[in-house]
């Protein structure tokens, strides 16, 4: 995902009572805190191995491989080669109650890595540049300890190392593969490390978080001829930029100001040689909104524009529309009961509402099928030198936040589970 997040204000939401809650009477903030810490220089070096051998979505197989075996070793009932590489783990309680979800996911970009840190990628051209290592190692982190009290649980918990989350998607086909499934599952928890907040600032928001995004392909044909004869011709390339200014009249003009919503046409291809009038031109672009109803409504404003003005100049259009992620949104109490949890893990006041984004993820998927709460981790730490964006070829985190999210999931699960109870 692409993250523009600063921090804004705390999220609203009563204080935690340490002294009352059932959660902590099965495991205190402080024991979690030490188990955290304990586990720290292990979950660093998990992370640090998978930064050091990262995979491309849908070739995560040694990442799956290393998964499923601590998942087996902790006991947990362990599915593999699901969505291709993907993993889950089950970890069934010893009380009834219900069933959450924690998703992570696992692949890395091609990038080549710059860093010159001891663990740099060695796989040439392949980067964690987004902090999924941190993920997966976080995850598996959490699900020891949760393994640890497995007798104690009221209900279950569910691993799921989910592939291809930079693209295509890896989500939608965990659910298609029944990852929602058997038991049940009644809530989600995603995460993803932020490297616009600080290590120890937790970003939170219920509702729209990150954008939909689609992709869109633009195919003008004209009628090719000798640049010399323009009357025999319908330049397709001039047709095109004529398109691509009336793209911009669609959110400017035909939507509500008040519901964020993008276009963007980041490459146009068209045009054989100077003299030559092009008798094709194709643009390609990125559709984003923060509405499911407005997003339904985006292929038919660019189909009926696009074709239009094509066929003003005597051309035509043809209109491929990709839909891609769905808009993420979070549910009110999940983002509550994480918030809390996450304030008995940092102070109160380094909860804070995230801002919105118009980068996408596909956690958005699961929070289409049951309510959840994905929470953003702050990892950015200038005084160390680690401030760079996600997707930057000297992207790195700040290893400090890796025990804060690991407790951070351990309580929401163990509060989620415990307030159904
Ligand atoms: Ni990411």
């Amino acid at each position: 995902m692409e993250p523009t997040i600063r921090p804004s204000a705390p999220v609203r939401g009563a204080a935690d009572d340490p002294g009352t809650s059932a959660s902590h009477a099965l495991l205190t903030p402080e024991r979690l805190a030490e188990l955290a810490r304990e586990l720290a220089p292990g979950t660093v070096a998990r992370r640090r191995d998978f930064h050091m051998w990262p995979e491309l979505s849908f070739q995560e197989v040694r990442t799956a491989t290393i998964v499923a075996g601590e998942l087996g070793d902790l006991g947990l009932e362990v599915q593999t080669g699901l969505a291709r590489t993907g993993v889950m783990g089950t970890l069934r309680g010893g009380k009834p109650g219900p069933t959450v979800l924690v998703r992570a996911d696992m692949d890395a970009l091609p990038i080549d890595e710059r860093n010159t840190h001891g663990f740099v990628s060695r796989a040439p051209g392949v980067m964690h540049a987004c902090g999924h290592d941190a993920h997966a190692a976080m995850l598996l982190a959490a699900a020891r300890i949760l393994a640890g009290h497995q007798d104690q649980l009221h209900g279950n918990v569910r691993f799921v190392f989910q592939p291809a989350e930079e693209g295509p998607g890896g989500a939608e086909l965990m659910i298609e593969a029944g990852c929602l499934e058997n038991p049940g599952v009644d809530a989600i928890i995603g995460f993803h490390i932020w490297a616009d907040l600080p290590v120890g600032i937790i970003g939170i928001r219920s509702g729209p978080l990150m954008a939909s995004s689609d992709e869109v392909r633009l195919t003008i044909t004209g009628h090719g001829g000798h640049g010399a004869d323009p009357h025999l011709s319908i330049d397709a390339m001039l047709v095109a930029a004529h398109v691509l200014v009336g793209m911009q009249t669609i959110v400017s003009r035909e939507i509500d100001p008040l519901i964020p919503a993008v276009i963007t046409f980041g490459k146009a291809e068209s045009g054989r040689g100077h003299n030559i009038i092009a008798h094709e031109a194709i643009l390609s672009g990125t559709v984003r909104t923060f509405d499911e109803a407005l997003r339904k409504t985006m292929p038919q404003r660019i189909g009926r524009l696009a074709a239009g003005i094509a066929s003003a100049y005597g051309a035509t259009c043809k209109v491929q529309y990709s839909p891609q992620y769905p808009v993420t949104v979070c549910d009110r109490q999940m983002c509550e009961l994480v918030g809390r949890a996450a304030r008995t893990v940092v102070k109160p006041e380094q909860v804070v509402e995230a801002e919105p984004t118009m980068g996408s993820e596909d956690i958005a998927y699961f929070l289409q099928e049951r309510p959840g709460c994905y929470f953003l981790l702050g990892a950015a730490n200038p005084d160390k030198g680690i401030d760079k964006p996600h997707h930057h070829p000297e992207f790195d985190i700040d290893e400090d936040a890796l025990p804060i999210g690991v407790q951070i999931i351990v309580r929401s699960v163990l509060d989620f589970l415990t307030s159904r109870s």
